[in-house]
Order: C-alpha cells, then sequence, then structure tokens
C-alpha cells in the first residue's frame, strides 16, 4: 500500500478502531469465539476490543496463526491484519546457545547467520516479529537473565546487537526475514542487587557510555521496534520515561518505530507509585511515545476518555497507530496476511542438515574451556575408559529456559555425542545424582505439587545411583561431570543469591573426586556461577552453558579433540557473590590496588577476596599455546587513525581459532576513565604452527567518550594500547593523541 493510502486507511478508523492497533493481547484471547473467561474477565477486556486489536503475543505456528487471523480478517471492517510477535530469542525450532554462550563466541558473522536461519524457520511458522535481540549489559550474576545477554561489554554487544537484528531482518521489505524488537530499553540489566525488575539508577554518563551503545547499533541496523523496559531510570519507570523514550530514542537517536510496551509494564506504572490508575498511566505511556500497550486493558479503555477530556492530543494518539499500521505494510501483511507462512513451509525450513550443522559449530564457538590441568582435555577416542556422570549427562534440557519453540526431543545429549566417539567397552554411564535437593521453588512456576513430587530421584534412587557411580569410577581411567544449574534456575525472576553449582551436585562432585581419578566437569548454567571450590577439585573444567539442539555433539568434538575450544568470556566469573557487581573495565581509583599480593590495608580491596574475578573477561584456554609478540604502532602519535599489529603464533601441531582483543587506556581525561576498554577485536584461523600478522585500525571515533561536558568527544593526550588473547595477558604500547 503507498504511503497515502495507508494515511487514508489512519482517517477512516474510529477511535476504537484506532486504539485497537495500539493493544497487544496473547493467544488466550483468540482461540474461541465465547472468549468470556479467565483472563478476559481479569482484564476486563470485552470481545468487542479482541475484535479491534493490532497484534497478538506468543502465537506461532503456520495453522495456529492463519487460522486466528483468517476468523480476526473476517470481521476486520477494513481488512487490517494482525500482527504476530513472539519470543523467539535464540532460535526457533533449531536451538542455539543461550545469548551468554554466542558471546563467547566472539564472532559476529556467524551470529547473523544463526539469527537469519532463525528467522526463516520463525518466518515459516507465521511469527511476524520477534521480541529479540536482548542486549542489556550484564554485570551481575545474580540476575537470571544474564542468560539472555552476550555479556558485559558496550563494543562487543553492539557488535552482537548489529549482527542479530541484520540476520533477522535479511530483506525483510522484499518479504524476507521477520521484524526484530530490540529489548529491554535502557538499561535493564542493571537492576539493583542482581533482583529481578528491581531499580536502576546511574549516572547518564554512565548510562550513555556503557549501557545504550547496544540499543544503539541496533537501531542503527534498522531494527523496525524498541521494547522498554520494566525498571525505572532515574525515579521514572522506562515505560513512562519520556528522557529516554522521546529525547534519546526518538530524538537523538531518530527511531520512528514502534516502542511496545514489555509484558503489562503500562499498568505497572500504578504498582511503581506514579501513576493512581489505569488513566493515568495511560497517559503517562503515550505521552512517552509507548505505542503498543502489551497484555493491560489501559490503553484499550482510557486512551479514549483521555482524548474526549482533552488531556492527550489526538496526533500523539495518531502518530502511534500510524507507526503500527506502516510496520503491517512494510511488512506486506496487506498483501499477504500470512507472510508466506505454511505448514509445507514448516517442513522445509526447521532443522535442516545446514541448521544443524550452524547450530552444532555455534555451539562448539560458545563453550569455554577454563581450566585444563595436566593437558588431560583432549581425551583419545577408545584408548581408555570413560565414565559420563551428573544430571546433564544424558538429559535432553539443554536449550534453556527461553526457547520457547524448541522441543527437547530434537535435542542431542552429551551421551549421545560421547557415542561418536567411544564404543560401548569404552563408555560407562550413570546419572551419578539428583539435579537439585529440593524442586519445591518451582512451585512459582506454576507447578502444582503433585508435579513437584514426581520430579527427582526417590531417596533410594539416589543411594543407588551414588553406588553405581562410585563403582563405575573404579573402573574408568577418566570421570566426565555433566553439572549445572536446572533450567528455571536462570531466565526471567531467575535471581539467585547462591550461584554454585545446586549443593547436592556439590556433595557428588566432592565423593567421587575423592577416588583420585582424571576429572573434567562440564558446566552447564545460564550465567557465570562461582567455581572457586570446583578448579581445585577437578582437572579441567568445560564452561558449556545451555548449549542447544546439538550441544552434545558439539561438546564430544570438543572433549575428543576434534574441535579445538575457541570460546572466550563475554562476561567476568566471580570469585565469590560478595564481589558482584564485576566488571573488567573498571574506572580508577584514588587507592588503586596495584598488585594482588598487596599487603597494606588502605587500598581499594576486600580484606576478604581477591579483587580479581576467578576468570576474567576475554578469557579462554585452547589446545594450542597462541604466542603474541611484535606490538607495532605506525606511529607513536594520533591524527586521524592508527594501524596497529601484533603477530600470533601457533605453537602448536593443531589448528585453532584464536580471538585478539585489543583494548586501550585513556591515561588522563577531562573526567575519570576506565582501567581498560575494548576497542576491536578479530577471530583468526590458525594452521598448525602457523603464524599470522593481525591489523586493527584504531580512529578517533573509537576514542570518544562522554567528557565532562557530556559531549562525545575524544581528549588529546597519552593513551596505552593493550592486545592480548585476554584482558589480562596482554602486550602493551602507548601513543599520544594529537
Ligand atoms: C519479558 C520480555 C518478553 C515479554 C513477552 C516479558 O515478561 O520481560 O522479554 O518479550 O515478556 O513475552
Amino acid at each position: 500500500m503507498k504511503e497515502q493510502a495507508l494515511k487514508e486507511l489512519l482517517n477512516s478508523l474510529t477511535w476504537e478502531e484506532k486504539i485497537g492497533q495500539l493493544v497487544q493481547l496473547s493467544g488466550d484471547f483468540f482461540h474461541a469465539d465465547q472468549l468470556a473467561v479467565g483472563p478476559q474477565k481479569k482484564l476486563g477486556i470485552d470481545q468487542r476490543i479482541v475484535d479491534q486489536v493490532g497484534s497478538v503475543l506468543n502465537v506461532t505456528g503456520a495453522e495456529k496463526t492463519k487460522e486466528i487471523q483468517d476468523r480476526h480478517m473476517a470481521k476486520s471492517r477494513h481488512k487490517i491484519p494482525l500482527l504476530f510477535m513472539a519470543d523467539i530469542i535464540y532460535g526457533y525450532r533449531t536451538i542455539f546457545p543461550i545469548p551468554l554462550g554466542l558471546g563467547a563466541t566472539w564472532n559476529p558473522d556467524l551470529i547473523e547467520s544463526a539469527y537469519q536461519q532463525t528467522a526463516e524457520e520463525a518466518k515459516a511458522a507465521g511469527a511476524h516479529v520477534t521480541f529479540a535481540p536482548m542486549v542489556d549489559l550484564v554485570r551481575d550474576a545474580r540476575w537470571g537473565r544474564t542468560l539472555e545477554s552476550t555479556g558485559e561489554d558496550p563494543v562487543l554487544n553492539a557488535a552482537f546487537a548489529k549482527a542479530m537484528v541484520t540476520g533477522l531482518q535479511k530483506d525483510l521489505l522484499n518479504g524476507g526475514g521477520i521484524a526484530s524488537c530490540v529489548k529491554h530499553f535502557a538499561a535493564y540489566g542493571a537492576a539493583e542487587g542482581g533482583r529481578e525488575y528491581n531499580t536502576v539508577d546511574m549516572s547518564e554518563r554512565r548510562l550513555r557510555q556503557e549501557y545504550l551503545p547496544a540499543y544503539k547499533a541496533a537501531v542503527d541496523a534498522g531494527c523496525q521496534l524498541v521494547m522498554t523496559s520494566f525498571n525505572t531510570y532515574d525515579g521514572m519507570p522506562v515505560t513512562g520515561n519520556q528522557f529516554l523514550l522521546k529525547e534519546i530514542l526518538r530524538k537523538e537517536w531518530g527511531f520512528d518505530g514502534v516502542i511496545i510496551s514489555d509484558y503489562a509494564a503500562i499498568q505497572e506504572l500504578i504498582a511503581h507509585g506514579v501513576a493512581a490508575d489505569d488513566r493515568e498511566a495511560a497517559k503517562l505511556a503515550i505521552e512517552a511515545t509507548t505505542d503498543i500497550d502489551m497484555k493491560t486493558p489501559c490503553y484499550a479503555k482510557e486512551l479514549e476518555p483521555l482524548i474526549e477530556n482533552g488531556e492527550i492530543s489526538t496526533e500523539l494518539v495518531d502518530r502511534s497507530v500510524y507507526r503500527v499500521l506502516k510496520l503491517k505494510n512494510d511488512l506486506g501483511l496487506f498483501e499477504d496476511p500470512y507472510r508466506g507462512a505454511s505448514q509445507a513451509l514448516e517442513e522445509q525450513a526447521f532443522l535442516t542438515e545446514e541448521k544443524r550443522r550452524l547450530a552444532k559449530k555455534v555451539s562448539a564457538e560458545s563453550v569455554v574451556l577454563l581450566q585444563n590441568r595436566n593437558q588431560v582435555l583432549p581425551l583419545a577416542p577408545n584408548k581408555e575408559k570413560v565414565l559420563l556422570v551428573g544430571p546433564y549427562g544424558d538429559n535432553q534440557e539443554l536449550i534453556g529456559l527461553w526457547a520457547v519453540h524448541g522441543q527437547r526431543e530434537d535435542v542431542v545429549t552429551i551421551k549421545k555425542g560421547f557415542e561418536n566417539y567411544l564404543d560401548s567397552d569404552h563408555l560407562l554411564y550413570t546419572q551419578g545424582c539428583d539435579m537439585l535437593e529440593d524442586y519445591a521453588f518451582l512451585g512459582e512456576f506454576g507447578a502444582t505439587k503433585d508435579q513437584i513430587e514426581q520430579l527427582g530421584l526417590d531417596e533410594q534412587m539416589k543411594a543407588t545411583e551414588l553406588e553405581t557411580a562410585l563403582a563405575l569410577a573404579q573402573q574408568a581411567d577418566t570421570i566426565v561431570f555433566a553439572l549445572g544449574e536446572h533450567t528455571m534456575q536462570s531466565g526471567e525472576a531467575g535471581s539467585r543469591t547462591d550461584i554454585t553449582l545446586p549443593k547436592i551436585q556439590q556433595v557428588f562432585l566432592q565423593k567421587m573426586v575423592e577416588l583420585k581419578k582424571k576429572t573434567v566437569l562440564i558446566v552447564i548454567s545460564g550465567r557465570p556461577l562461582v567455581l572457586t571450590k570446583e578448579i581445585e577439585q577437578v582437572d579441567a573444567i568445560l564452561q558449556a552453558w545451555f548449549p542447544g539442539t546439538e550441544g552434545g555433539n558439539a561438546l564430544a568434538d570438543i572433549v575428543f579433540g576434534q574441535t579445538n575450544p575457541s570460546g572466550r568470556l563475554s562476561m567476568s566469573f566471580p570469585y565469590s557473590v560478595g564481589q558482584l557487581p564485576l566488571y573488567y573495565s573498571e574506572f580508577k581509583t584514588g587507592r588503586p590496588l596495584t598488585s594482588p599480593t598487596h599487603k597494606g590495608r588502605f587500598v581499594s580491596k576486600y580484606l576478604d577476596s581477591p579483587n580479581e574475578p576467578l576468570f576474567s573477561f576475554g578469557f579462554g584456554l585452547s589446545y594450542s599455546k597462541v604466542e603474541y609478540s611484535e606490538l607495532t604502532l605506525n606511529s607513536e602519535y594520533m591524527n586521524e587513525s592508527l594501524t596497529i599489529s601484533v603477530t600470533v603464533k601457533n605453537r602448536s601441531d593443531r589448528s585453532a581459532q584464536e580471538t585478539v582483543q585489543l583494548y586501550i587506556q585513556d591515561v588522563t581525561g577531562s573526567v575519570v576513565r576506565p582501567i581498560k576498554e575494548l576497542k576491536a577485536f578479530q577471530k583468526v584461523d590458525l594452521r598448525a604452527d602457523e603464524e599470522k600478522k593481525v591489523t586493527f585500525h584504531l580512529t578517533r571515533a573509537d576514542l570518544k567518550f562522554y567528557t565532562k561536558e557530556m559531549l562525545f568527544e575524544e581528549e588529546p593526550g597519552k593513551f596505552i594500547v593493550f592486545v592480548g588473547p585476554n584482558v589480562k595477558e596482554t602486550l602493551e604500547a602507548t601513543f599520544d593523541l594529537k
């Protein structure tokens, strides 16, 4: 439809029809004609409103979406199609690793392909919009949603944000891909104490410098929608926050796409205590240019009276409605309300060989080898007896909490992967121990008492499993433990203050390591866990996140040396929970701890813990030793740009992927600057014994920051450049910016 026709359509709508476009309801409102039950009653929404709504939340599947669309279109006076929006976060049917694992690949190009494949599956299944990527910067591992983020660094997160949006929206305006909704704008990851939905309060400087760049990268990459976050920023919940939504997002960044509230966030303005009732909540949200109200009656019921009373302008609402209609039009829904979705296409698109192959590659690149004492890894296939134990050893729960459309039965377990390398004489397996000591917390997520009682092992089975594991261990040369968090312990509303392995697994591990075998620990988790005890107990540790559909195959390839691990942490792993929040790019202090062994008292340090993380940002081992040398700057000065090169040499007889990282320090600024900031990285392939020169170009733009006057500028003076395999082990050189 041409712009003119779209404007005419807007003008021909009644207020009721217009406001309907600004309302999003979940699938339960659309499944039957006699709908006056349950959720509708609770929201106080009647069929008249349902018939006008503009979009549907979390319904997918070609058949289901078509049925709902057909029914809706038959009733729609102007034949305005519904938009189907859903949480398709790290895969639709083929599930990739959780985003914290994607961050560990340090490979945005690869992740762009993964999101392109995801969009292909999702589009076939009738989704028009995905609520992804989630690009919230995360520095506090207590927060369960670290699972959904690519990590703690603005530059790395921005690179992934761009890649994900680009992958999802490939060819969007010509019928390809699906529309991307970046979330949760803004700074949701900085919830105080890592407690879900809690307050965020930080300086504008930090917000702009560290928290906003990834959202901005998504907007610059053309994402069609932005979701507001649940948190407050500087005293105002984001859904009603004009500074963030109107000033920064709309005005400064020029974003003219759709802003959607997070789930019920408009009505939650009342609980926040900034609105007295639904009407005030609706007013605050629409005035901040929040276009769509997800799952509350505020807009549906209150926008019309607000217009009638002259409390809000008609133009304000018209602009929001137009943005929604424009999105529908840009996606071609007026011409084809299904956007090509069909069951036949689903069959062709889901879980193809190509997608599985890609999922395995992504999964392999996401795994981080944290420790490899005595080079116990890789194991030689069929040379020794391997005992695989632990609740994740033969478990299809490898896709994590937010893989809504993933199916457990598609998942390759770790045991299945091991069977590619070990015959039955060499592979021993038993579960060994339960996942959790107590499943009662699942009641909070809707499990009934009866269901909870069915979970886990009974006392008898627990004893038998332990006995079997100990007996099998006697026969084994190496024990591989597959341990980790329960799926429900991370993700939304998954904040924890104790982020160690579940107690029952810790006890089991301790008993087993007393047998003094070679030991490998595979950690499945949605966050960095505190592994301080485990690094002493086992020889090798592989951090595997929730590795997705192909997780078992990817892990087996690494354990048995087919793949050389290349993952690098995109989030620091704490030594103890007391260090949180924790991140490498700390500001300088007046009394820095210059050496970890410093003895004096009056410096910035803990009395009972190192300042350092257990595993640093950027850290990850491989089966090769890669040496760095000859850090060279093409000049001691920088005018417009600087070329920086370093030589990397693979001193091993196997090929490796090396992530070369470049950090800077701005030595003196008009405001305090971080000790190190990532500015660039390259993931390079190195054949056995190969040497390569890796070159970076640093520009003035890379040196910009928010100065004392809050200008985004670079300041002349001395800079240190650090290049290395992680933030800690770097070569250094200096230059002066003229
Ligand atoms: C989450 C969002 C999600 C939305 C819709 C909310 O609870 O915070 O990330 O997109 O629900 O399901």
